[in-house]
């Protein structure tokens, strides 16, 4: 199904991997995703940050990549984040990155938590520990995180268009409003 763009506006989406090593397999899972998802909605754009370009500098508050890496970020209306499992829980060097921005800095985008691991038994990290991440950033994670096996890889493209077809219109919608907090 291709979802119309309601606003006309162009949707941005970025592919952000927060794996050490360059050109992983986990930065294959968010390209193909975030291909799949721009492919349903007329217009939108993909960028990418791969943190292994970035490695140490990361934690460098005027590294002018690392600088960049944020602003790109923010110039994003849905974010695809993927991250190898380590420890039951997203890598250190993502964390690191994600760290640089305010509470609340992500508010008014749509992001798409990924794990890729090797352990069945650590596939609620990625709502237990990821998407609580995302959501203290402030963004929307309006649907489940998910966990891939390593052994799902090669079967993880006609996976992701699937996905993409059944929920593009929710990421759209959730990068459009902020979420709202009912509580104090
Ligand atoms: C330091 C380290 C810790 C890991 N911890 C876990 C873990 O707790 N659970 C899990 O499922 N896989 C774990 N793994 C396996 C990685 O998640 C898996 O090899 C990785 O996602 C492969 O991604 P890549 O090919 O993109 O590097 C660990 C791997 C390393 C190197």
């Amino acid at each position: 199904m291709i979802y119309p763009n309601g606003g006309g506006s162009t949707v941005r989406i970025n592919a952000l991997v927060g794996n050490p090593r360059p050109e992983s397999r986990t930065h294959g899972l968010a390209r193909t995703l975030a291909a799949e998802i721009a492919g349903v909605l007329p217009g939108a754009t993909v960028s990418e940050v791969d943190l292994a370009v970035l490695g140490p500098r990361v934690l460098h508050p005027a590294d002018p990549d690392a600088c960049a890496a944020v602003a790109q970020v923010l110039d994003s209306d849905v974010l695809v984040i993927a991250s190898p499992t380590y420890k039951a829980s997203y890598s250190g060097l993502l964390k690191a990155f994600l760290d640089r921005f305010a509470t609340g800095g992500l508010t008014g985008k749509s992001a798409v938590p990924i794990l890729l691991g090797g352990l069945p038994s650590h596939h609620l990290a990625v709502d237990l520990h990821f998407a609580p991440l995302l959501l203290e950033l402030g963004a929307s994670v309006p649907a489940r995180g998910l966990f891939v096996l390593e052994s799902e890889v090669s079967g993880f493209g006609s996976f992701a268009a699937r996905w993409a077809d059944a929920h593009a219109a929710a990421l759209v919608a959730g990068s459009a409003a902020p979420a709202e907090r009912t509580s104090h």
